[in-house]
């Protein structure tokens, strides 16, 4: 546990090597049981410092386009399994480069670059092999942001469209659908597809399935005997195929934290709000976007009956924007300039959302490991810099 904040810059990201750790092992475990591969996607969780940790226990990665290949065959050691709403023609010969499996999101993609993924492969040693992403029609997910399937979603061919495709165009099939979700939602997303694009899966030319990300295997709880069983008995049935999950958020779920400090606390219209040195839509997007309030070590979520007396608060961040904060929580103290305010769970989604809004100073990442602190980056004003022209 991150408990001594003493050594650790105001602010930063902080993973918690032990959390980490044990995440790793039980997805492996996990991915040994159910005899499938679970590959890390980096559109979630891309510090490659730490990929160390990964390289033995993965046999690819998921990327979103070029850089997050580049990054998993540079830092990784493996090849990417690449999909992207629309591959660009010039950076595609790169792609074919890092990756081993391509997924393209449309029947016009697939017709315009799998003539060039097979001159790559008759050129080569190696084989890259193709798919395409099929919306299967279903998603658990309520929130429109986060659901992929819906009846307009740009994202991968509407099944009915994919069944009528000539079977021997593709080796490989994608989904994805799911976002946190549980063993049984998975299970039920895994059965509606195999109802809705059976016919390609047992046309005898589909070499793998990709059932995308959003299985939370790490969340405590979670119901891994049932998505074991699932994925088996999927394999049962197809033998010739390998399934491959791609999750993101559940390789760092609850590993690090947003270390932050109180800059002053300004009290308007009977509210007070506590000022941090970080900022909710510059270090903490989801948190808008979704919106959710997150957890705050030693303090508790305020419900709506909360009144603004007491030791409530709404917690400010530093950048200039009306809507940059999120309330309340009811600490145990009150509120002074220095304080401490953790945010709990912030690694996933969070790191790779950051901007430089602002300038405001963008957090550290570091690692806490045996009880020691280590600083992997610091950002300062060059960073922000390079970002502009
Ligand atoms: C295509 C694809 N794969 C994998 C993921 C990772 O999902 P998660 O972080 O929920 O596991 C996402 C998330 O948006 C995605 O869009």
């Amino acid at each position: 546990m991150i408990d001594d904040l003493g050594a650790i810059p105001s602010p930063s990201y902080v993973l918690d090597m032990e959390v980490f750790e044990g995440n790793i092992e039980k997805i492996y475990r996990f991915q040994k049981t159910a005899d499938v591969h679970i590959i890390p996607a980096l559109k979630g969780f891309a510090l490659w410092k730490l990929f160390a940790k990964l390289t033995p226990y993965v046999s690819g990665a998921a990327a979103s386009g070029l850089y997050e290949g580049r990054l998993i065959y540079e830092e990784l050691g493996v090849y990417a399994h690449t999909y992207s709403p629309a591959f660009r023609e010039d950076e595609f010969p790169s792609i074919l480069d890092f990756s081993s499996h391509i997924t393209f999101n449309s029947v016009a993609q697939c017709t315009s670059f799998i003539p060039l993924v097979k001159e790559y492969n008759a050129a080569g040693g190696r084989h890259v092999s193709w798919g395409m992403r099929v919306n299967p029609g279903y998603s658990p997910v309520k929130t429109a942001l986060y659901n992929p399937a819906s009846e307009e979603s740009r994202l991968g061919v509407d099944y009915r469209d994919a069944a009528a495709l000539d079977p021997g165009l593709l080796e490989g099939l994608h989904f994805h659908v799911l976002c946190e979700s549980s063993a049984e939602e998975s299970k039920t997303a895994v059965d509606v597809f195999e109802q809705r694009c059976g016919d390609l899966l047992k046309s005898g030319h589909i070499r793998w399935v990709n059932f995308g990300g959003g299985h939370l295997i790490t969340r405590e709880g979670y119901d891994i005997e049932t998505l074991i069983a699932c994925l088996s008995s999927f394999r049962k049935r197809y033998p010739g195929i390998a399934v491959y999950l791609e999750p993101s958020s559940a390789w760092a779920w609850n590993a690090g934290v947003l270390r932050s400090k109180v800059l002053d606390v300004v009290v308007s219209g009977g509210k007070r709000t506590a000022i941090l040195d970080v900022s909710f839509t510059a270090h903490m997007p989801d948190c808008l976007e979704m919106p959710y309030q997150p957890r705050v070590k030693g303090a508790e979520i305020a419900d709506e009956t909360a009144g603004t007396d007491g030791l409530c608060y709404r917690l400010g961040g530093c950048s200039c924007l009306a809507g940059d904060f999120m309330g309340d929580w009811v600490f145990p103290r009150e509120l002074k300039t220095g304080d401490d305010v953790v945010f709990l769970d912030m690694l996933h989604y969070t790191t790779v959302k950051t901007t430089m809004f602002n300038g405001v100073r963008h957090p550290s990442i570091g690692i806490v490991e045996n009880g020691a602190f280590r600083e992997l980056r610091r950002f300062d004003y060059h960073d922000y810099k390079q970002r502009m022209s």
